[in-house]
């Protein structure tokens, strides 16, 4: 199997040209993107935006490669979606929104599930990758023998987190990852989110609805309405883009005082 051609910062990690998601219905076929492009480069943070039903989730699925589009070219790293990458290793990691752990597994167990499956590698190995992982998301040895059931929300994100980064992907999906976060334990995850992106040289593809989170770690936001992304750039020129959806979004207070934010902090 061959890996991969390593990809410079820049590159077309993601590229999804001329997309249709249809899904039929008992009162017609509803058309969730229509032509819709977007391309994503390495070593971006790119954040989808888009109303509820949008088809957020499903075009995150559609990159990994577990849903295909009714017509259209979607590729990761120039090939079709799930493709795997050197050792038979996923190129994706995803942290799903609802990203259930397995209950009747301990956390490391949860972590290495997708090695495991890999029937690669032996089981000591196996673990120690686990347990690197846990430490990489901020948790510690004790937690790994711990059932989901005794952890808190912003546990469960970063176990979720560590199985998602197992096979080190160079792609990293995450729904909504601070979705049912208090807002310390969403700051916290945020954080990590943003060191993993610099440590790890991460491409990361984030849907989100928290405009401290979209503000705090995006490097262009993308916006989803009219069944196609209406325009991806830097915050500030989404912001100016004359839309209503838009428009609705970012008013309001919390988009007032995350706009505040961004000019506090320039560089973003
Ligand atoms: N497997 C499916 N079958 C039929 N309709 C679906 C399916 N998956 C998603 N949808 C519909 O597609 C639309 C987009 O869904 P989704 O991507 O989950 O939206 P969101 O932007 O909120 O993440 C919704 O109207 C949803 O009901
Ligand atoms: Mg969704």
């Amino acid at each position: 199997m061959n890996a991969a051609a390593p990809v410079a910062a820049g590159d077309p990690v993601v590229e999804i040209e001329k997309l249709w998601t249809v899904f039929e219905s008992p009162d017609g076929d509803q058309v969730v993107h229509r032509d819709l492009d977007l391309s994503i480069r390495q070593g971006e943070v790119l954040s989808l935006v888009g109303g509820s039903g949008t088809g957020k989730t499903v075009l995150l699925r559609q990159i990994l490669g577990l849903e295909q589009p009714d017509k259209g070219k979607v590729t990761v790293l120039g090939r079709p979606p799930g493709h795997l990458g050197a050792g038979g290793a996923a190129n994706v990691g995803m942290l799903f929104q609802h990203g259930a752990l397995f209950s009747a597994f301990n956390v490391l167990d949860n972590i290495a599930f997708p090695l495991r499956e890999l029937k690669l590698l032996p089981d000591a190995l196996i673990r120690d990758a686990a347990l690197v992982k846990l430490q990489m998301v901020g948790l510690e040895a004790q937690h790994a023998l711990r059932s989901p059931a005794d952890l808190s929300g912003g546990m469960i994100k970063r176990v979720a987190l560590a199985r998602a980064l197992i096979m080190d992907p160079p792609l990293l999906l995450l729904d909504e990852p601070t979705a049912g976060l208090d807002p310390e334990s969403a700051d916290g995850f945020c954080d990590l989110l943003r060191s993993l992106h610099r440590e790890l040289g991460l491409t990361v593809v984030m849907v989100t609805h928290d405009l401290d989170t979209l503000f705090e770690l995006s490097t262009r936001i993308a916006v989803l309405a009219d069944q196609r992304v209406i325009v991806a750039g830097e915050a500030r020129e989404v912001i100016a883009y004359p839309h209503p959806f838009i428009h609705e979004y970012f008013s309001g207070g919390r988009g007032q005082r995350a706009m505040a934010a961004l000019h506090e902090h320039p560089e973003r």
